[in-house]
């Protein structure tokens, strides 16, 4: 593959197999993005926008950014922050920024100890021999909290590393503690929240590119807003509304609907960008609510 100064296609670099690999498709997906799959599986053309995408590792995702090959990745931020530090501790350029969060694939980069060890702060760790595939990261804090402990680089099954003999603690990737509890460790300190987020150059491209990522970004907006987002649909006396206008979670201004037929009565709708539960349907027939609907939404463009 060869990088050109200017092009017309957008190219987006994502995971080809693992947790991020779906999440990604799936988004791309919902931002109306059509591809048609290669034979070999590693570059997929956009059919419906000029749009297409790299199918790479993770760890990748960053360095094709920096090169120019990629114009942006969805990347876990826990990748984008390790070869970030790398990069700058080498004297070179970030490899690219966060543009946006995406609130999917939480998990967070700890530190993890035995479980028979009683955490109790930094200085207990000095002498002792970490794995971790974040040596980056790990040395950051290592070095901010003052402690000189030994980071053993391990690419992948990093918490068998104790058992092994060949570390004293491991610092990786938690999300469930499923792999912590089944290797007897327990987690100890967070380093780093991470989730995946959209990552490019901070500069815009100046050719059609620059449009096409502003569009995309725009719609991924959308999409994350709408992923949270419920239409609530209710009756009430109109002396009710502003009770139950307080308790409707994070609500645009909601429209009012005269009732045919019941002249004190409205109907009320309103869009919440944040979950509905049963309590706040609960609270809302206390307070004079009735027909009570919660819908989902597929699309918003406000
Ligand atoms: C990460 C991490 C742990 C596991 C933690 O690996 O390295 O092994 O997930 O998840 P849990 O807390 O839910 O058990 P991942 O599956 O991403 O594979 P990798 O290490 O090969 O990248
Ligand atoms: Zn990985």
């Amino acid at each position: 593959m060869t990088t050109t100064k200017t092009r017309d296609r957008l190219r987006i670099a994502i995971q080809k197999s693992g947790r991020m690999a779906d999440v990604s498709q799936d988004l791309l997906a919902r931002c109306g993005l059509k591809f048609r799959q290669s034979r070999d599986k590693l570059f997929c053309f956009g059919e419906s926008m000029p749009i297409d995408l790299l199918l790479v590792r993770d760890d990748d995702i960053p360095g094709l950014i920096a090169q120019g090959v990629a114009d942006l990745g969805i990347v876990g931020r826990n990748v984008l922050a390790e070869q970030t530090l790398a990069a700058r501790a080498n004297g070179e350029a970030a490899p690219g920024v966060e543009l946006r969060p995406l609130n999917t694939s939480r998990c967070r980069l700890s530190i993890a100890v035995p479980q028979e060890m009683e955490y109790e702060n930094p200085q207990q760790l000095q002498g002792l021999r970490i794995a971790t595939s974040y040596p980056a990261l790990l040395g950051d804090w290592l070095a901010r909290n003052g402690v000189e402990a030994k980071v053993v680089f391990l690419a992948g099954s990093v918490e068998i590393a104790p058992r092994l003999g060949t570390a004293d603690l491991i610092c990786d990737l938690v999300s469930s503690g499923a792999t912590l509890a089944a290797n007897q460790l327990k987690e100890a300190v967070v380093l780093l929240d991470s989730e995946a987020v959209i990552a490019g150059p901070e500069e815009v491209p100046l050719d059609e590119r620059g449009e096409l990522r502003e569009l995309l970004l725009r719609r991924i907006d959308g999409v994350i807003q709408v992923r949270e987002s419920k239409l609530v649909m209710l009756h009430a006396a109109r002396g009710a509304i502003e009770t139950i206008r307080a308790i409707l979670p994070n609500a645009q201004t909601p429209t009012l609907l005269p009732i045919e037929g019941s002249p004190d009565q409205v109907a009320l709708q309103a869009v919440c960008y944040g979950a509905v539960t049963w309590t706040h349907l609960e609270d809302m027939k206390r307070a004079g609510a009735s027909q009570l609907l919660v819908l989902p939404v597929e699309k918003i463009l406000a």
